[in-house]
């Protein structure tokens, strides 16, 4: 497997402590050992994807085990699937990540893991040694053509058909999604009236849905937890000040979680 480079799509060879394209396009490997591949005029902002701020949230959260059963549930699909080349899609700070290549361990193959946010790609690479990490947009995957096993897209965004043309055929995507009941308590203190997150069901041309798994659980959270999941949420800037003041007075903070887990197939004849 190899990557692509960004600019001409043409592969990527490397070079003492580079990768470079037959452009003469040239991408320098981090000291923390990943791969910037986010051209400058590919950028939307400045420091896209999660902030520095979220990142360590997500960390300290993820850390102290409260979504491990997701992590489980994902695991337990890969170990039966076995995929050889797999890549994660806004892997973020990298704990589902390193995780699913322990999972391959010994086994040969390769994990990628892939986000937009430079930050987060910092983070996921100087811990998850195993993994080859790269700062990218899932908008333009740097992949070849149906050169993955399987894809992974916990909470990320996508596009739709790049997934189909970077997974091989017979391959999989598997995406974790909120649940309707994903959350519950916290979006009660935001919302004066909490909807119940419908979902649409996805899009997903030129895949076929395998599998549906429902993980969902009581978390029994300090007031301490309850801010640092609240600081990794979409919904963190609506939070008023009195949210914040009350969650950190809060001795416990239960709260429920609800995911969706889809294990979609890639059709075996060309888009
Ligand atoms: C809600 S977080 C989920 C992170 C990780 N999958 C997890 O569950 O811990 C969404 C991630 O997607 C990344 N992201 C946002 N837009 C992206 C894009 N266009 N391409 C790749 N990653 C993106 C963000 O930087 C962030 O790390
Ligand atoms: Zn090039």
């Amino acid at each position: 497997m190899s990557w692509l480079c960004p600019l001409c799509y043409s592969p990527l060879v490397q070079t003492a402590k580079s990768f470079c394209c037959d452009n003469r396009h040239q991408f320098d490997v981090a000291r923390e050992g990943y791969l910037n591949l986010l051209p400058v005029q590919h950028k939307r902002s400045k420091e896209p994807g999660d902030s520095g701020e979220m990142i360590q949230a997500r960390r300290a959260f993820l850390d102290a085990g409260h979504y491990l059963p997701l992590r489980e549930t994902i695991s337990d699909v890969l170990q039966q699937l076995s995929p050889e080349v797999l890549l994660d899609i806004g892997c973020g700070e990298g704990y589902y990540t390193g995780a699913f290549a322990e999972v391959r361990a010994g086994k040969g193959g390769e994990t990628y893991g892939l986000d937009v946010s430079k930050v987060a790609i910092r983070y996921a690479a100087r811990r998850y040694r195993g993994v080859r990490f790269c700062v990218a947009s899932s908008q333009r995957l740097p992949f070849a053509d149906a050169s993955m096993d399987a894809i992974i897209r916990i909470f990320a965004p996508c596009n739709a058909a790049e997934l189909a043309r970077v997974v091989k055929p017979g391959g999989v995507v598997i995406t974790a999604t909120p649940g309707p009941r994903h959350l519950y308590q916290l979006k009660e203190l935001i919302y004066q009236q909490v909807e119940l997150h419908h979902e649409v069901s996805e899009e997903m041309p030129h895949f076929i849905l395998k599998q549906t798994l429902q993980p969902a659980w009581n978390m029994a959270l300090s007031g301490e937890q309850a801010v640092t999941l609240l600081q990794m949420t979409p919904f963190a800037w609506r939070a008023r000040a009195e949210v914040w003041q009350q969650l950190n007075h809060a001795v416990h903070f239960a709260c429920e979680t609800d995911f969706v887990v889809r294990v979609w197939e890639r059709e075996k004849d060309n888009p």
